[in-house]
């Protein structure tokens, strides 16, 4: 590059990093740790228990759990009483709010009904939980308690409902107004649940899927942060400084972020050939986690951090391209899980990967017939500058070679083609290894956030083949989200490895926007790994 451009164009970077800098203090958001709430869990009898407003479980709209079958005559009778007058609704997350009920230290009760007893499970609990958590928010309590239900069948199923039940909560409680001056917050919102439980053991599996549950759900809302800021603000290197403070968070934590000069000299000419169109430098972003033993082999997470894809000289269609800010929503999965265990100190090691850019279009853009050279020494031909996330991942997973992974698992909002096949309840599933597959398939069942799985073979090879390269980007019409994986695949060979395309699961339309997937399938994952829960 000559000298001037190469200096107008360090300029520019600069110039737009300056602009934004300051004007919207604290860019990195939860510096609490992500959750506003605090979630405890009580050894107490309820109806003992101080509280601004206990919640009680009523099956069918008028008959108590058995947890409050346990309770004094006295205060059984109160909550007799109430449901005696009909007024509770039979369906699921019906309220009735008891005010100074006799028998009860709390000053209010909340009915809450949890639907059919025969059909009661954790999902329903933490839903109708979190219209209590919606109501108790807007109105004057500042805390309440549940008396944890006791329909479970065992440790496990409590363990579940309770960490699902946290997880709800946050999500219910979570709201991105960074970006407005006028923030419209309850007055008096509501920072403390506790779960109350008059059993000592049960005590301890819910004090466990408290701490697990709160940590998934910060994790979370650092991903749906970063996910729901603007590409002005989260670019590249803005996602570079949040790993930075995440390393300076935790002795176990390493933040690295390489820059363009160094991934030149690795040879990394696809993830820069995405860069080339843009002005914000493109990052390698690196965060190693250190709980295990020291020898013991990493897993691996690689996470797309395209922090705006206008789809490049290919350029997308302008409607809904807003939507395009997410396209980093793997990338923050990375980092927020990596917050997550290390929050909770997980016995294992981890390492976090995440290639991050922008694709835009411009003179110096990649274009349509472009050939480059990947780190792997692979050269592709580009017939379409909008697969180009395939582009930065191919090299971020030869990079991964170097941790000796036990295995690799990359996430990435990479295929519209997903969206159709899928939808938007269940990210896609792709992988070499069998037990991988299986393995994350069951974790994402058992969290409530679901994965399915997809072929790959040599027929779908097939469609990738170039005139002019070892591989073209794109493999035609059918199957987007196959060839798309089979592209990748050719970078994965010398390791376990799956890939999720979160491009249907990772954000929704509407207010909430971001999703904070797959967070908790890869968290549910982990914690077996690190044999913290079975
Ligand atoms: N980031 C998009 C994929 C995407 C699109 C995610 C819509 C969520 C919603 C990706 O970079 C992309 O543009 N993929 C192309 C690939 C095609 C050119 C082979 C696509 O899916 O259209
Ligand atoms: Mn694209
Ligand atoms: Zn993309």
């Amino acid at each position: 590059m000559p000298w001037c451009s190469a200096r107008a164009g360090i300029r520019a970077r600069t110039m737009r990093n300056n602009l934004f800098a300051g004007r919207i203090p604290n860019l990195i958001p939860h510096d609490n740790n992500g959750t506003s709430m605090r979630y405890l869990t009580k050894t107490a009898s309820a109806e003992d228990f101080a509280t601004q407003c206990l919640i009680l479980g009523v099956f069918d709209g008028k008959q108590p759990g058995a947890s409050i079958a346990g309770l004094p005559a006295s205060a059984r009778k109160s909550i007799l009483a109430a449901l005696k007058k009909g007024d509770l609704g039979e369906n699921s997350a019906a309220t009735l709010m008891l005010y100074g009920p006799p028998g009860f230290k709390a000053e209010r009760v909340l009915l809450l009904s949890l639907g059919e007893k025969k059909s009661f499970s954790g999902k329903k609990l933490a839903s109708a939980m979190e219209t209590a958590i919606a109501l108790l928010n807007k109105n004057a309590a500042r805390d309440c308690a549940l008396l944890m239900p006791e329909e479970f069948q065992d440790h496990n199923e409590a363990y579940a409902a309770a960490r699902g039940l946290v997880i709800a909560a946050e999500e219910q409680l979570y709201h991105f107004d960074q970006c407005k001056s006028k923030k419209n917050r309850p007055k008096k919102p509501l920072g403390k649940l506790t779960l109350l439980t008059p059993d000592r053991k049960r005590a301890n599996t819910l004090k466990k899927a408290v701490k697990h549950g709160s940590a998934i759900a910060s994790g979370m809302n650092l991903a749906k942060d970063l996910a729901n800021l603007p590409g002005n603000i989260c670019t590249p290197s803005y996602l570079a400084d949040t790993a930075r403070k995440l390393g300076r968070k935790s002795t176990r934590l390493k933040a690295t972020a390489l820059t363009e000069k160094q991934m030149q000299r690795l040879g990394m000419g696809a993830l820069l050939s995405v860069s080339r169109g843009s002005r914000e430098a493109a990052k390698l972003i690196i965060l190693e986690y250190r709980g295990g033993k020291e020898n013991s082999r990493p897993v691996v997470l690689v996470g797309k951090g395209l922090t705006f894809d206008a789809g490049g000289i290919s350029l997308k269609p302008s409607a809904n391209m807003d939507e395009m800010k997410y396209d980093m929503c793997g990338g923050a999965s990375v980092l927020g899980t990596l917050q997550a265990c290390a929050e909770l100190e997980l016995p294992i090691n981890l390492v976090g990967i995440v290639p991050s850019s922008e694709n835009l279009p411009d003179g110096n853009a990649n274009k349509p017939g472009d050939i480059v050279t990947s780190m792997a020494g692979l050269t592709i031909e580009i017939l379409n500058t909008d697969a180009e996330g395939r582009l930065i991942l191919c090299d971020a997973l030869t990079y991964a070679e170097r941790f000796k992974p036990a295995a690799v698992i990359d996430i990435a909002t990479l295929t519209g083609a997903c969206v159709i096949a899928l939808g938007h309840h269940t990210s896609g599933l792709l992988a070499n290894d069998d037990k991988l597959a299986d393995e994350l398939l069951q974790a994402g069942m058992e969290i409530r956030d679901p994965a399915w799985r997809l072929p790959m073979n040599e027929d779908y090879d097939k469609q990738l083949e170039s005139n002019f390269a070892d591989l073209a980007n794109i493999g035609g019409k059918g199957a987007g989200t196959i060839t798309a994986a089979c592209f990748l695949a050719n970078f994965t060979k010398k390791y376990k490895w799956a890939h999720l395309d979160i491009a249907g699961t990772a954000w929704k339309s509407g207010d909430k926007k971001a999703t904070g997937r797959p967070v908790p399938l890869l968290m549910q994952m982990l914690l077996k790994r690190s044999k913290q829960i079975e």
